[in-house]
């Protein structure tokens, strides 16, 4: 049973299928959790939609569940932190307080055209300078603008101050402070950082940028650091500090507790994101990676970090469920592919999304190759968990050739890490150590430790690090000579995804 007096810091995580609620003590370990899935709309090839307003009622119910479980009051709470599926966007109305439109899912193509129209004569990079991102239909300016230019009246409206633009966090932050009865519109460094609107030096909006999108300035929340009070939730859970937010990637490595430069981690979820921390300056990338913001703690210095963004992973194992029907649940792959000793020659690249890191193309589409009939739903099922493997692989190489750091050990978390058989490729094709902590809910522990230093739950990060603690490791097994030849096979693979789409 919960300590009356103990301290107790919430963290909600609202990912891209589900949301999440996860109640820790002082020892950084988990009271509670609750969790529910939200519709994804699918209107076209490419397009991906969540309904914001759903959203919304689902993080209430799991705040009310987690708090259940734990047997808590919000009044028992010290702190709750925010952290998110990031760039998804929403548009709503500040009077009314309803979305204009679903939300656009950071996973969505349809602002493929546009960013190529925004790039010109330099293309992709012509904002990378400033935002330390590529010109690509992943971020959320070019999705609110694609929102302005297409549901009617709705530019006047912006221009006229009506209307709010938020990324996740911005839309629960402003709901659970009030609203349309005084909610705040803010969001952080690291979810602005995911816009191609904000400079990576001033952490603020660019108005040239802004201008070249034709986004009005007024639709745009504050940006603030991610460890500060933001506002007092009022509602479920009134008079509890809101205090953090951190988009999902940099909420674990915060996390995993990489403070320290050369420091990195991976998380698999719907897709994956490998995170190196580069100090308090950003890197420039030549090999495909992001430049973003790591965390900022009020008003000390930024952390930035270097990302290999893979859009689809875990994704992929839902697809292989759900639209072909080969298992019934995602537990079922790993014995389906431990049922045989190989992939039989099939690879997967699941390019549904076009390819992120390091390629970014938009023109990729998924591919299976090296199909014969001596391929069996056994094969494809690890096809489907060697294709994250593999993506791992291209973004640890690209850190390198970026940094010139090779990583000893990779910190894992995410739902896909209790795939041992994934684990075990993931530490063969790396050639290096993979190690998984005892809390693998990293993300939510991320902003549940953010919001915990803002408001003294906790001290410091020398506290937070003596936290962490190792839960299993896999060491790699592969020789170097299967590595290279496999390696060669998907990147033959890969170069099959491109081109399919104009
Ligand atoms: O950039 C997208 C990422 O934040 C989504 O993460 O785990 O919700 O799929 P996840």
């Amino acid at each position: 049973m919960p300590h009356p007096t103990d301290t107790y810091v919430a963290a909600i995580d609202q990912g891209t299928t589900s949301s999440r609620c996860i109640i820790f003590d002082r020892n950084g370990a988990i009271v509670a959790v609750d969790q529910r899935e939200h519709r994804q709309i699918f209107p076209k090839p490419g397009w991906v939609e969540h309904d914001a307003t759903e959203i919304w009622s689902k993080v209430q119910a799991v705040v009310a569940g987690a708090l259940a479980k734990a047997g808590l009051r919000a009044d028992q709470l010290t702190a709750l932190g925010i952290t998110n599926q990031r760039e998804t966007t929403v548009l709503w109305d500040r009077r009314t307080g309803k979305p204009v439109h679903n939300a656009i899912v950071w996973q969505d193509t349809r602002t493929s055209g546009l960013c190529e129209e925004l790039g010109g004569e330099v293309g992709q990079d012509r904002f990378r300078d400033t935002t330390g991102l590529p010109l690509a239909s992943y971020f959320s300016g070019p999705k609110a603008a694609w929102l302005l230019d297409h549901v009617p009246g709705l530019r006047r409206r912006a221009e006229m101050g009506e209307i709010a633009f938020g990324t996740i966090d911005s839309w629960l932050i402003w709901n659970l402070t009030g609203g349309t009865d005084g909610g705040v519109h803010v969001t952080d460094v690291t979810n602005a950082g995911r816009t191609l609107l904000m400079d990576l030096r001033t952490l603020q909006w660019d108005t040239s940028i802004l201008s070249a999108m034709g986004l009005p300035e007024a639709m745009l929340p504050e940006i603030r650091s991610s460890a500060e009070v933001y506002g007092t939730a009022v509602g479920q859970l009134a008079g509890v500090p809101v205090a953090s937010a951190l988009g999902d990637q940099q909420a674990a490595v915060f996390g995993q507790t990489c403070y320290g430069v050369g420091e990195a981690k991976n998380t698999y979820g719907t897709g994956s994101f490998l995170l190196l921390n580069t100090g308090d300056r950003p890197v420039p990338s030549k090999s495909g990676l992001l430049t973003t913001m790591g965390y900022r703690l009020g008003g000390e210095r930024p952390v930035y970090c270097l990302e290999g963004s893979i859009a689809i992973t875990g994704a992929l194992v839902q697809w292989f469920r759900d639209q072909l029907g080969i298992i019934r649940s995602a537990d079922e792959i790993e014995p389906l592919a431990a049922s045989v000793d190989d992939n039989g020659g099939a690879y997967i690249v699941p390019a549904f999304s076009g390819l992120f890191a390091p390629y970014w193309r938009s023109d990729a589409r998924g591919v299976i190759t090296g199909l014969t009939r001596y391929v069996t739903k056994a094969h494809l099922a690890r096809a489907v968990l060697e294709a994250t493997s593999w993506q791992t692989r291209e973004v640890v190489d690209a850190m390198y050739q970026d940094s010139g750091v090779r990583i000893s050990t990779l910190k894992v978390d995410g739902g896909m890490t209790a795939n041992g058989l994934l684990m075990q490729h993931q530490a063969d094709v790396l050639g290096v150590p993979v190690i998984r902590p005892v809390v693998a809910e990293t993300t939510c522990l991320g902003a549940a430790y953010a919001a915990g230093l803002a408001t003294g739950a906790w001290q410091d990060l020398d506290e937070l690090r003596a936290h962490w603690k190792r839960d299993a490791e896999w060491t790699p097994r592969m020789s170097e000579e299967e590595r290279t030849r496999e390696y060669g096979n998907w990147r033959m693979a890969v170069e099959r995804s491109f081109g399919w789409h104009r």
